[in-house]
């Protein structure tokens, strides 16, 4: 079947389509249809059916022969560190964790924090979580202790999983302060931690609080305890993985267990093109929605080998890093975000380093997390010598929106455009009235109601947002937030977002939250957060403040204060370096701030005069506090 045929076929007949797509998934009790109307916020997916993700994911594949197969390849330049995992071993792994979180008084529906570093143990962590029937919520190890503890509470966890640290370049990570810190912060008081010791930095665990993993494993072997798959309904939430929204408070993103396998392991296939046995990596981080979905599950559920690297494009050792990976272990689908790109071509324009290595093995690269811009997709493109498919998505719907469906059909390549919509995903372009617009004509990215398996069915605890936030500006439809076109041949092009989220190196970063940082120091009347154009991460938060009148200390010692707050409020992720005084913030009159104007200012860009500006003349100020600090182009 054509891309075309296997679209509609979605279309015209959901049921039969995606009841077909299922049949890749054992079920302990088999959906009788696919979705069911009225059920939930806009219907559900496959209810009434049961089944167990770790089951899926891992047993089944040791059930049929698969048991020497490498699942798991841990890849580790920081420390000098490679080890598989085959899924026998794996399958003992999960085995043994989830009767110690049993142990730990964890149960079904039980809501559990994982806080770690790119180490396989994560992975067996996330899986021994299914296994048990409990819903983990994974935490980007770059978020710092406050942001941990808004989690914590939101999800009303009842324990975590953590690390003695990650490590970045230059610098170990020491987990257990900011965990310290966070379970201090945190409302809900957490009694159970669940601790790996790892060599390069061990810590001191809490008396009471903590368990060493290493020793409750063992424990556990030793008196032969092992866990079982629990039945959970197909509808039940896998997990919750929170992401910016418009406010500091995230949104916490739940995901089912029935879709989100239908919909993972039909993308592994059709999307990815790879078939059961092969190498796929997704050089992201499980603390995102690219690493759930394509480091954890679907590589998994596939029966794939998937990567655990812990390294970075560059510096782990050199920008050769992800050549060496790919030919090491014979990587067949490669997936990352652009950022990676633009730092490795950055540092290797010639790809000096692209030459070393033999990548004869690999047949795709695929990025995603932020727009690709054409000159690191021609570049990468060149060097590789394979498709280089862009493909957009969101935390919210964990798998692509948009794509060049490989394992269909090799559409043809649009540089600037990530591809065509996937099947269930009936995309539109609507104006500010909720009108259809014309073909090539920008507007606000919708996808009709419903939304194929594995898309959020709501946020955690919280159904009244997920209304307001994604379903009642354009009844009948799920708003995207990313504006962009439809063309003529029914390629996407994701222009910008239309709400205040800002996109750092790939990673999604909310200005407003930033603001409310900015906001409670004592110095400061008001605050604005733009994201300033960047080459190598697409976009830097750039801050603006107005001091309260009195204040004598100065204004670069504030912008200092504000910098170490953020770091500390959010985390190093948050990358927010750049903070301008300026005497008044431009408004219109109704004291709407014109965050965008500002933005076009710093990024040196041609801008109309805001008709409802109250007093122009504050651009110049604003104009003439960038300069000042060099902050202009
Ligand atoms: N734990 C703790 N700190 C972390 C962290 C983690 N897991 N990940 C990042 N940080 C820190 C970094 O050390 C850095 O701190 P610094 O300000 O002290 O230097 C800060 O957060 C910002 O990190 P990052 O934005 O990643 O920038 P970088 O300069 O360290 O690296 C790139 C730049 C382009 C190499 C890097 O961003 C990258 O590899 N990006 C790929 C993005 C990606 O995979 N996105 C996932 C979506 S698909
Ligand atoms: P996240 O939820 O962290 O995956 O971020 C989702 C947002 O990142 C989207 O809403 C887009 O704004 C942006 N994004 C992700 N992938 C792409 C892409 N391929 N092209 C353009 N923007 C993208």
């Amino acid at each position: 079947m054509t891309y075309q045929e296997t679209y509609a076929a979605a279309a015209a007949d959901p049921e039969a389509f995606w009841l077909e797509a299922a049949k890749g998934i054992d079920w302990m009790r088999a959906p009788e249809r696919a979705f069911t109307e009225g059920s939930g916020a806009y219907g559900r997916w496959f209810e009434g059916a049961t089944c167990n993700t770790c089951y899926n994911a891992v047993d089944r594949h040791v059930a049929a022969g698969r048991g020497d197969q490498p699942a798991i390849i841990y890849d580790s330049p920081v420390t000098d560190t490679k080890r598989t995992l085959t899924y026998a071993e794996l399958l003992d792994e999960v085995a043994t964790l989830g009767a110690v979180l049993q142990d730990m008084g964890l149960g079904q529906g039980d809501r559990v924090i994982i806080y770690m570093p790119m180490v396989p143990e994560a992975l067996v962590a996330m899986l021994a979580c299914a296994r048990i029937g409990a819903v983990h919520s994974v935490v980007f190890g770059g978020f710092a202790a406050v942001e941990l503890a808004t989690r914590i509470d939101d999800a009303g966890a009842k324990a975590v999983i953590s690390a003695s640290c990650g490590i970045e370049p230059g610098r170990i990570i020491d987990y257990m302060s900011l965990l310290s810190e966070a379970i201090d912060i945190a409302q809900n008081k957490i009694k159970t931690c669940l601790i790996l010791e790892r060599d390069v930095h061990e810590c001191e665990l809490v008396e009471g609080r903590d368990i060493n993993w290493a020793e409750a494993m063992a424990a556990a072997r030793a008196a032969g305890k092992r866990t079982e798959c629990a039945e959970v309904k197909a509808t039940d939430p896998a997990y919750i993985l929170y992401t910016s929204g418009t406010t500091g408070q995230p949104k916490g993103v739940v995901r089912d267990t029935g879709g989100h396998m239908v919909a993972l392991n039909w993308s592994m296939r059709n999307i990815y093109g790879v078939t059961p046995g092969e190498v796929f990596w997704a050089a992201s981080d499980v603390g995102w929605v690219v690493g759930h979905s394509y480091i954890c599950y679907a590589p998994l559920l596939a029966g794939c080998t998937t990567l655990v690297f812990e390294g970075k494009p560059i510096g782990t050792p050199d920008a050769g890093t992800f050549w060496r990976v790919i030919e090491d272990h014979d990587v067949r689908v490669f997936f990352t975000a652009p950022t990676a790109f633009r730092a490795i071509r950055g540092q290797d324009p010639q790809g000096e380093f692209v030459k070393k290595y033999d990548l004869s093995g690999l047949r795709t690269l695929f990025l995603a997390g932020e727009r690709s811009d054409p000159t690191t997709l021609a570049w990468a493109e060149a060097q590789l010598g394979v498709p280089v498919i862009d493909h957009w998505w969101q935390t919210e719907t964990g798998w692509a929106i948009s794509a060049i469906p490989m394992g269909i059909e090799a559409l043809p390549v649009k540089h600037g455009s990530p591809g065509v919509p996937m099947p269930g995903y009936d995309v539109q372009v609507l104006d500010d009235a909720g009108h259809p617009v014309p073909n090539g004509t920008l507007g606000n990215i919708v996808v009709k109601l419903p939304l194929p398996p594995s898309c959020l069915p709501t946020l955690w605890d919280a159904d009244a947002r997920f209304h307001s936030s994604y379903l009642a500006e354009f009844p009948g439809y799920y708003a995207t937030s990313d504006a962009g076109i439809l063309d003529e041949d029914g390629y996407l092009h994701i222009m910008a977002r239309t709400d205040d989220i800002i996109n750092v190196a790939g990673h999604r970063l909310s200005t407003g939250a930033m603001e409310e940082v900015l906001s409670h120091h004592d110095a400061v009347a008001e605050c604005a957060v733009v994201g300033k154009a960047d080459e190598l991460k697409g976009q830097l938060p750039l801050g603006f403040f107005v001091l309260k009148s009195g204040v004598t200390q100065a204004p670069d010692e504030i912008a200092a204060e504000l910098v170490k707050k953020v770091r500390h409020d959010i985390g190093a992720v948050a990358a927010f370096k750049l903070a301008v005084c300026v005497k008044r913030l431009p408004k219109t009159r109704s004291g709407k701030v014109l965050r965008a104007t500002m933005q076009k200012i710093a990024d040196a860009e041609d801008f109309k005069m805001p008709a409802a500006i109250d007093d122009p003349a504050i651009l110049d100020e604003i104009k003439a506090a960038l300069d000042a600090k060099g902050l202009i182009g």
